[in-house]
C-alpha cells in the first residue's frame, strides 16, 4: 500500500470514529469490529451521558456504574418496552428478558430450572463428548471453518440436549437465528421469527399428543401465575432458549479462539495453567463480549449524572464499553490473563434480568478449552471474517474462521 493510500485510509477511519462519537449510532453500518473499541474510548473519555438523536433519541451510558445502577433500578428502568432498540414492528416481546416484575420472576423461574448449575453439571458429561466430538471431526476435515463447524453446533446441541429438542431441527433453527441477526428491523426477520415459530410449535405438539422424559414436557405442564402456559408463551420461550443460547454462545467462541490463534503465549499459558484458564474464559468476556448493547425504557421522571430522563425516553446500556471503564478495571485496553477482578464484566449484564444462561456458556467455554489442550497448539490457517458491524445493532464475533492444527510439518 502506498504511503498515499494508507494516510487516505487512516483519515477516513479517523473520520468514521469522530462521526460515531459526535452521534452515536448502534446500528451504523460503518461500526466495525476495527474501530468498535476506539470508539468506545472516545465516548467513555467524553460526557456520562451521550445523547445521540438516532431513533428518536437515545441516551447511551458507557460508564460501568452507570449501567449497574439502571439494571438495579428495575421499575424505573424497564424492560417491558422491549430490550432492543429500534423495536421491530409486530415482533411479540420477548419471555423473559422483555417482561419485568411480577411475571419476570415467574418465567425466569422456568428458565432456571433447566439452566442452573446443578442441571448444567448433570449435562457435562453430554457436554464433553459433544466438544471432543466436534473438535476430532473439525481436526480431521479440511479444518476450514470453526464457525460453522464448531463454535455454532456446541451451543445449539447444548441447549438441544438440556430442553430436549430434536436435534434435526437444530439446522433450520440455525438458519433461521442468522437470518433474524442479519435482517433486525426488516421483513425478512419476521419470516424468520415465524420459522422458529412453526419449529417450536411442532414440538410443543409432539410433547402434548405424546409425554416425554425432558424439558419440554415439562414446560407444556408449568404453570405461571396459577395457571398453564399458553401456545404463545411456550412459543416464546422456546424462541428464547433458541435465540439467546446459540448465536451469544457461538460468537463468543469464536472471539475466543480467534483471540488464541493470535497469541500463541497466552493459549500456551491457557494449556499449562487451570486457573489461567478459568480467567481465560472470564476475560475474553470482559474484552470481546458478544452481546454489546441492550436498552430500557424510562417509566417515570428521574435524574442520572445530573441529566434528566422522562416517561418514554430509552436508554441505550453499551456494556461493551463499561468493560473498558477505567474506574472498574485497571489498564481496560489490555488484555491480562492474571486480572484478578475480570469476573465482574457486565456482558451477561447484571442484577434481575442477568443472562439466565451464564452457568452453561460459560462450561461450554471451559469445556472447549480443556478439550484443546489435547491438541497441537493451533493458528489462522487463512483470512478471517468478521461480522461487517453490530449485526442486530448488538452482536459482534467472526463469522468465517478458519482455525489451523496443522504443524510445520503439515502434521495435525
Ligand atoms: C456468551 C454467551 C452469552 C452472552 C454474552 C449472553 C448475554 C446476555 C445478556 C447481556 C443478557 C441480559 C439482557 C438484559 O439485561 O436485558 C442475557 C439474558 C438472557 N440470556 Fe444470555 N447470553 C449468553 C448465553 C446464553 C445462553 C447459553 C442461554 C441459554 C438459553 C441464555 C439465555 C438468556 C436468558 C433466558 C436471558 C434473559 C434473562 C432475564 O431476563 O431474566 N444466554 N444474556
Amino acid at each position: 500500500m502506498s504511503a498515499e493510500h494508507s494516510s487516505t485510509a487512516r483519515t477516513d477511519t479517523e473520520q468514521v470514529i469522530d462521526r460515531l462519537t459526535k452521534r452515536f449510532d448502534h446500528q451504523d453500518a460503518e461500526l466495525s469490529s476495527e474501530i468498535l473499541n476506539d470508539v468506545y474510548r472516545a465516548l467513555l473519555d467524553g460526557p456520562a451521558v451521550h445523547q445521540s438523536d438516532v431513533y428518536g433519541g437515545v441516551a447511551y451510558l458507557t460508564h460501568y456504574d452507570d449501567l449497574v445502577a439502571v439494571e438495579k433500578n428495575t421499575q424505573v428502568f424497564s424492560s417491558a418496552q422491549g430490550v432492543r432498540c429500534p423495536r421491530q414492528a409486530n415482533q411479540p416481546l420477548s419471555i423473559p428478558a422483555e417482561t419485568d416484575k411480577p411475571m419476570h420472576s415467574e418465567y425466569r423461574r422456568l428458565f432456571l430450572n433447566v439452566l442452573s448449575p446443578p442441571q448444567v453439571r448433570k449435562a457435562e458429561p453430554f457436554l464433553r463428548e459433544l466438544t471432543e466430538n466436534l473438535v476430532r471431526n473439525y481436526v480431521a476435515g479440511p479444518q476450514d471453518d470453526f464457525c460453522q463447524n464448531v463454535a455454532t453446533q456446541l451451543p445449539i446441541r447444548a441447549v438441544g440436549e438440556l430442553i430436549g429438542l430434536d436435534l434435526h431441527s437444530s439446522g433450520e433453527m440455525q438458519k433461521h437465528v442468522e437470518a433474524l441477526l442479519l435482517h433486525y428491523g426488516k421483513p425478512e426477520a419476521l419470516k424468520a421469527l415465524n420459522g422458529l415459530t412453526k419449529i417450536a410449535q411442532v414440538e410443543i405438539d409432539a410433547r402434548r399428543g405424546n409425554p416425554r422424559d425432558d424439558y419440554l414436557t415439562v414446560l407444556t405442564t408449568a404453570k405461571v401465575d396459577g395457571r398453564l402456559l399458553t401456545d404463545e408463551e411456550l412459543q416464546n420461550m422456546m424462541r428464547t432458549f433458541m435465540f439467546a443460547g446459540f448465536e451469544t454462545t457461538a460468537h463468543m467462541i469464536g472471539s475466543m479462539m480467534l483471540y488464541l490463534a493470535e497469541h500463541p503465549d497466552v493459549q500456551q499459558r491457557v494449556r499449562e495453567d487451570d486457573q489461567a484458564l478459568l480467567n481465560c474464559v472470564e476475560e475474553c468476556l470482559r474484552f470481546l463480549p458478544p452481546v454489546q448493547t441492550m436498552f430500557r425504557t424510562v417509566t417515570t421522571s428521574t435524574c442520572l449524572r445530573d441529566v434528566q430522563f422522562e416517561k418514554g425516553d430509552t436508554v441505550g446500556l453499551l456494556y461493551a464499553a463499561a468493560n473498558r471503564d477505567a474506574a472498574k478495571f485497571e489498564n481496560p485496553d489490555a488484555f491480562d490473563l492474571d486480572r484478578p477482578n475480570a469476573r465482574l464484566h457486565l456482558s451477561f449484564g447484571f442484577g434481575q434480568h442477568l443472562c439466565a444462561g451464564s452457568h452453561l456458556a460459560r462450561r461450554e467455554m471451559h469445556i472447549l478449552l480443556e478439550v484443546l489442550r489435547d491438541y497441537p497448539p493451533f493458528t489462522l490457517g487463512g483470512p478471517v471474517t468478521m461480522l461487517p458491524h453490530l449485526m442486530g445493532g448488538q452482536m459482534m464475533g467472526p463469522e468465517h474462521l478458519p482455525i489451523s492444527f496443522k504443524t510445520s510439518e503439515g502434521q495435525n
